[in-house]
Parts: C-alpha cells; structure tokens; sequence
C-alpha cells in the first residue's frame, strides 16, 4: 500500500483517486476551493443544475472513456446544438445548411458550396497574414464577419487582423441540416449535475478530502510525508515561476436568477457582435431538458478577460513562446521523483473532460507497476 497526495479535486484528481484507493492505496485529496469537482463543479439553485464554471457538455469517441464514466453518473441524451445571435438574428452553430440557409437563402448543399466559394475567392491567391485573412479564406466574409470575427475578438481581447493566422486552423462546413455541434459518438450531461458524479468517485473509504486547503501553505511537508503527490494546479507556481510566468485567458461570470420558465430556449446562445461585452449566455436548466422550477431559470453571461496572476486560469495560451517554457518547466518536473503533474493546469494544455479521464486513467496504471 502507498500513501498518495492528490493536489486538486478536479477530474483529473478525482479520477486518480478513485483508481488508487480501489487498488488499496490510501489517498489524501486536498482542494483549495470550497469545493470538490474542480471547473466541471455543478450547484443545483432552484432545482436546476447551475454550470459554475461555465458550460460543460461531456462527449467522446473513446468507448473506453465512455464506458467508464457510466458507472459514476446516468448520462441523458443532451446534445450540445448551440445557437448564434448577431444584432438580433439567430443563426445555427456549427456552420451547417441551417445555417447557410438563414445567411443566403440556398436549399441545397451544391448552392451553399457555390455560395462559399464564391465569398473565398476575394482570398484567392493570397497567403493569409492574420486570423481576419485566414477566416475569410476558409468560409468568405458573410460568416465571418456575422459569426466569427466579433466572437473571436472578444475571446481574445484584439481584433482579429492583430491576431495570428493559426489560431483558426480550420473552420468545418457541414454540408447536412445537423445542428450537433460535435462529431463524437458519445455525448450526454451527467443527471443530477457533475458534482454528484465526481462525489461518486471520491466515495471510498480510503479516501480523505481536505477542502479550503492550499498545496503551497505546507508544500515541503507534503511533499516528504508522501510516498507519491499528484499535482494538478498550475505548473509555473509549483516552482515558484522561476522560469517565468505561463499566460492564460480567463472569465468572468454574471449569473442571475429569473422569474420565468424559459428564458432562451436553449442551453447555449452565442453573441457573436463585438459590441455585446459578452460571448455566451447559458441558460443552464436546459442541459436536463427544463427540469427544475417552473416559474424559475437560472441565466450566466460569460465575459472573457485578460488574466493576471490570481485570476482563475482558464485557458492556457498555446503560442510558441508558452510552449517552449513550458516544455522547460516540463524538464524540472520530470526531475522531480515524488511529484507527477496531471491535468490542464499540471500539463498546461486545454483537455477536454474524456481526454482528462484517458490520462487519469493512463497515470494510474503507470504507477501501479512502479
Ligand atoms: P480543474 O481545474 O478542474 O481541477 C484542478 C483543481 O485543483 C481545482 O479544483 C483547483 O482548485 C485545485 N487546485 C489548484 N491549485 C491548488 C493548490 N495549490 N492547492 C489545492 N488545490 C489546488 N470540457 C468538455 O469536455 N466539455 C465542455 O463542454 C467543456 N467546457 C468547458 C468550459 C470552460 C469555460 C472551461 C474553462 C473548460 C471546459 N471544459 C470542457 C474542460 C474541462 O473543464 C476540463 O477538462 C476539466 O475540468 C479539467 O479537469 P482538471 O482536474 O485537469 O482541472
């Protein structure tokens, strides 16, 4: 039997716990929040299941992802089909027939093709010197500026022609009336919220959860009265940044309660002018399909923000020069024998939830055979 530190009750840490203590090791969680479940932590007000952290839509092709989930959580059948609002017209996300159709008025795909190749054109030729000139040579102006670029300043805080061209790699067209904003096989949020399922997890009599607990008031002392930590906070500050800070992006919520049944009509609205300070506006009681109060719904406008040290580290930021000090501090790390790192934070990386499960799980099964 080992004795494990997991730093951090996001999934990463939970499902590492859950997998060591099920082994027979003895696992203490600590969480600086308030709470467990990290940003997929879910606060039901009014009976309805309130994202915390903003919306978070579980979906995967890995079957072994999806498999495993089931046993800590009933997935319904939610697929995430999200909507676009420019100056009061709605538009269907992902760019689809819908969506070509409310934009032009063609029926057929044929007709949206001809339309969208005739908007590339003003492209034709040019290497594309930023995200504006990138966009525009993969779907035209038309969507572009609806749907894209006041959506993707706001996100970033510049205009899109200061911004670098790879940040848009692609934009996929879908050339069928399928509103399903992803591909993936698997797709379904947890019923009764994902807080329940991450509490399912940590269920286990081996288990210690210490919550308002933070890593770095007893960093040495943990670290030596451990046989192994698992460290999913921030990388840079594990070592103090001593190579340097590591940038994010982050948000701000605004949530309010409303005295309706329905306030949208859908889960996720999408305010794509530059002029609304907001990108989304989730209305959460439609991931479980209005289940809650009736006279009540419970609204969060997401507002992207600069992030400095302090603020809640949302979205590492992966241009070159992140990368490569983080490939530095990657170096530190693997000097480090009693600590791993795991998770967004620990890997610096932007993981969605199946992918957090999958190395969860691939780390656990590695230090088995240490
Ligand atoms: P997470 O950040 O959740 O957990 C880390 C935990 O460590 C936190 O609880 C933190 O408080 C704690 N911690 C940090 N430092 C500490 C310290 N010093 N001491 C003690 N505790 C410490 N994915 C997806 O599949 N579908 C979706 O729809 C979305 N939507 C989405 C929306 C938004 C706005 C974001 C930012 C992200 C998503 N995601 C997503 C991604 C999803 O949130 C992500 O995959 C997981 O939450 C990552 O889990 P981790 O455990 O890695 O980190």
């Amino acid at each position: 039997m080992k004795i494990y530190l997991v730093v951090g009750s996001g999934l990463f840490g939970s499902v590492f716990a859950h997998e060591a203590a099920k082994k027979g090791h003895k696992v203490t969680v600590i969480e600086k929040r308030n709470h467990i479940g990290g940003n997929i932590y879910t606060k039901e007000v009014d009976g309805i299941q309130v994202h915390q952290y903003g919306a978070h839509i579980f979906h995967t092709s890995n079957k072994k992802v999806w498999d495993y989930i089931q046993q800590f959580a009933e997935f319904n059948r939610y697929t995430n089909s999200p909507v676009a609002n420019y100056k009061g017209k709605m538009y269907n996300l992902p760019f689809n027939m819908n969506t070509f159709s409310q934009m032009w008025g063609v029926r057929t795909p044929q007709e949206a093709m001809n339309k969208i190749n005739e908007q590339r054109q003003e492209m034709a030729g040019k290497e594309p010197q930023n995200l504006e000139e990138q966009a525009i040579s993969l779907i035209g102006r038309d969507i572009y500026e609806k749907l894209v670029k006041g959506y993707t300043e706001k996100q970033w805080g510049r205009s899109a022609a200061e911004l670098p061209p790879f940040i848009i790699k692609r934009l996929p067209v879908r050339l069928t009336y399928d509103n399903n904003y992803f591909n993936d096989d698997y797709q379904g949020i947890p019923v009764g919220g994902y807080t329940k399922m991450v509490e399912k997890m940590l269920d286990y009599p081996n288990i210690e959860i210490k919550l308002n607990t933070d890593f770095f008031d007893k960093k040495d002392e943990y670290i030596n009265n451990f046989d192994k930590v698992v460290y999913t906070g921030m990388i840079d500050k594990f070592f103090d940044y001593q190579l340097g800070e590591l940038e994010y992006r982050s948000l701000r919520f605004e949530t309010e309660e409303k005295n309706l049944d329905n306030y949208q009509g859908n889960a996720v609205i999408n305010y794509t002018e530059r002029q609304i300070p907001y990108t989304r506006v989730i209305e959460h009681k439609h991931f479980e399909f209005g289940k809650g109060d009736k006279d009540k719904t419970i609204i969060t406008r997401e507002y992207p923000a600069d992030w400095k040290r302090g603020d809640e580290p949302y979205y590492p930021v992966n241009n070159e020069r992140n990368n490569d000090l983080y490939k530095k501090y990657q170096e530190l790390a693997e000097q480090q024998d009693k600590v791993v790192f795991g998770g967004r934070l620990g890997q610096y990386k932007y993981y969605n939830m199946d992918k957090v499960i999958d190395e969860a799980l691939n780390l656990s099964r590695n230090l088995e055979e240490k």
